[in-house]
Order: structure tokens, then sequence, then C-alpha cells
């Protein structure tokens, strides 16, 4: 077992192939690593170096309807705008579509609404893909248990497969080759007072995706050997302060896990370099109110802006110095660890 195709066979295998409804709509979390993914063990599955570990964003993330359609291609409406199919965007959404496409003549409407910045490193593509396939599974009546959902959601983003749950989701890397073993789980740990402050210096889509970003630093990067090393040791630190409830470990191994990740980027060839110079004002900004004694961390993916980590005792001087602040806090508005 080899392909995407592969994998979906071998998951619906006993499945129906007709739609039990006319359409259906499901929702999904954006999440944000404090363990990242960088690196994959296998392109085609999207099957990572190193296992990670993320946070659900509560209510930001995105809402996918889903409407077979009689036609030949998939029409792709995102944020009430008709993609144009020749996109890059539009033509991996579509791809990702084709896996479950079991008719000829059975194409898709595909409905977005997505309330954080599209593909500006703020994790639209997880939760993206993440609502597809929950979506499908809808319509199809398959439910499907997290894991197999998570190994769907992987096919079309890595980061995707934590975005089927909630809360802190650890993704394991797994060691088969069919990745049935790479899958995402909930970590049972909820932390109420836990806040993340999404600060937005640049709303534009990034130039280099994620998928291109991570090949180019595997491939001649020389500090990307140590990074699945580093990322494990990372992980237990993170998980042993979430067990915790201990802030400053949990800021400070995040904090440096992002950084270790973008070392890894910049040394790259031609060199990676997400960050702009409001990004690295910011960064020292940060590094200033927490020498003058504010709790306060953040992390980084691929693009400019950062996610701020603090706790809600500190929301108040947080939101006095950042104003502008979109401020969550991930496990208030949990009903159950493992929804
Ligand atoms: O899932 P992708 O291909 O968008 O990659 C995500 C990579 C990072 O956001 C930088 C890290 C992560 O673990 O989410």
């Amino acid at each position: 077992m080899k392909t995407p195709q592969d994998v979906v066979h071998f998951i619906l295998d006993n499945k129906t192939k007709t739609p039990h409804h006319p359409q259906a709509t499901a929702f999904a979390p954006s999440n944000i690593a404090l363990c990242k993914y960088w690196g994959k063990r296998n392109t085609q599955l999207n099957l990572p170096n190193n296992t990670s570990l993320s946070i659900s964003l509560g209510h930001k993330g995105a809402t996918a309807s889903i409407t077979p359609r009689p036609a030949t291609s998939h029409a792709i409406i995102v944020n009430d705008q008709t993609m144009d199919p020749n996109t890059e965007p539009a033509q991996r959404l579509s791809a990702y579509l084709d896996l479950f496409r079991f008719h000829q003549h059975a194409a898709y409407t595909l409905t977005l609404t997505v309330n954080i910045p599209f593909a500006a490193g703020l994790a639209s593509s997880a939760c993206t893909f993440a609502a597809i396939i929950k979506s499908i599974d809808a319509l199809f009546h398959w439910q499907l248990p997290p894991t197999d959902l998570s190994i769907l959601a992987r096919l079309g983003s890595g980061s995707a497969a934590r975005s089927i749950l909630s809360g802190f989701v650890e993704w394991t890397r797994g060691t088969q080759a069919d990745g049935m073993d790479s899958v995402a789980c909930a970590l049972p740990e909820q932390w109420p007072s836990l806040c993340i402050g999404l600060s937005v210096v640049d709303h534009q889509p990034k130039k280099i995706s994620s998928r291109d970003g991570m090949q180019r630093t595997v491939d001649t990067s020389p500090l990307y050997a140590a990074w699945p090393q580093t990322a494990d040791t990372a992980l237990t630190q993170i998980k042993t302060a979430i067990q915790a409830h201990d802030f400053h470990a949990l800021g400070k191994a995040a904090e440096s896990n992002a950084l270790a990740m973008h070392a890894t980027m910049l040394s790259a060839w031609p060199p990676l370099l997400y960050s702009t110079p409001e990004t690295l004002t910011l960064m020292q900004r940060i590094w200033a109110l927490r020498e003058a004694g504010m709790p306060i961390y953040f992390t980084q993916d691929a693009g400019p802006n950062l996610k701020l980590l603090f706790l809600a005792s500190a929301q108040a001087d947080v939101q006095a110095a950042f104003p502008t602040l979109d401020i969550l806090q991930p496990f208030a508005t949990r009903s159950s660890p493992h929804e």
C-alpha cells in the first residue's frame, strides 16, 4: 500500500459509496503546533519524520459543506468566492476531493467558510482538510473513528491529522510504511486558563508553501539531521509541562522548538525566511516584556505571524501591550476532551 488512493480504499473497503444525505456540513478547528511537524518520511502520504503536538483553536477554523454534483469537475467556493480552478490551492483541494470520487460523473460542490487568514501560516490548510473529510464522512454516514479520519485528513495536509480532534492533540510519527500507525489522538489534559493570542502582522498568502518549504529544508539544510531528536526532546518537555500545568516550562519548550525549526529553514538553500521585519520586531518586544516580568511566550509556523502563549491571569497586561491581539481560550468553549 503506497498511494493515497490505496489508503482510501483500505479504510473504506466495506463502506457504502452512495451518499446518505443530499448534503453534509462539518466544522474542524484550526490547530497550532507547540511541538512542530517539519519534514516527511513519505511525501505522498504526508508521513512525518517526528511526532508533533498541537493545541486546537476552539471556534477558529473551517466549516465545509459538501454536495454531490453530477459533473466531471468539482466546484469550490471559499468564503463566498468561487475559486479559479487553475490556481494551486484549487488544484490541491480538487485532487483531494478526487480521492473520494466513486463514480465518473460524481463530483462535488465544496463550500468552505474559513474564519482565519487563508494560507498565511495560521493553519488554514489543517482545518480545511479536516473539515472536508468530516463533511464527507457525514455525507456517506460512514461514522469513521477519529484515528481513521486523522489518517484521511493527513492525505490532504499533514497537520490536518491533528485538526480532527480538540484540545491538546498528539500526532504520532508511526513506523509503518503505509502510515496506518501515524494517527492523531487527543490528550486527556485540559488547561482552561491557557490563552493563545493571534497576532496577524501579514494577511497575505505565503510565497512558499509548508509542503515545499519542508522538502527544501530536508533536502538542503545542514541542521536538519538534528531536527527529529530536537523535536522528540521538546515533545517530552511539552507533555510533562502540560501534565504539571507548568506554564513557563511549556512556553520555553514551545518557543524554543519553533525557533529551532526556523533555524533549520534559514540554513536551507535557497534560504527560507518566513519572518518579516514586523515579525522580528514583535519577537524582540515579547523578549523585552518577558525580561520585564510578563509571562508570555510565542510560537511561529510557516508564515510571518506569531501566536502568543500566556495565562488568563496575564490577559489584561497582554491585551494592554498588544491592543489588536485576537485572544482565544481554546479550552473555555469545549464540551468534551474527545469531541
Ligand atoms: O501540514 P502542513 O503541510 O501545512 O505543514 C505544517 C507545518 C507547520 O505548521 C510549520 C508545523 C505544524 O506542525 O503545524
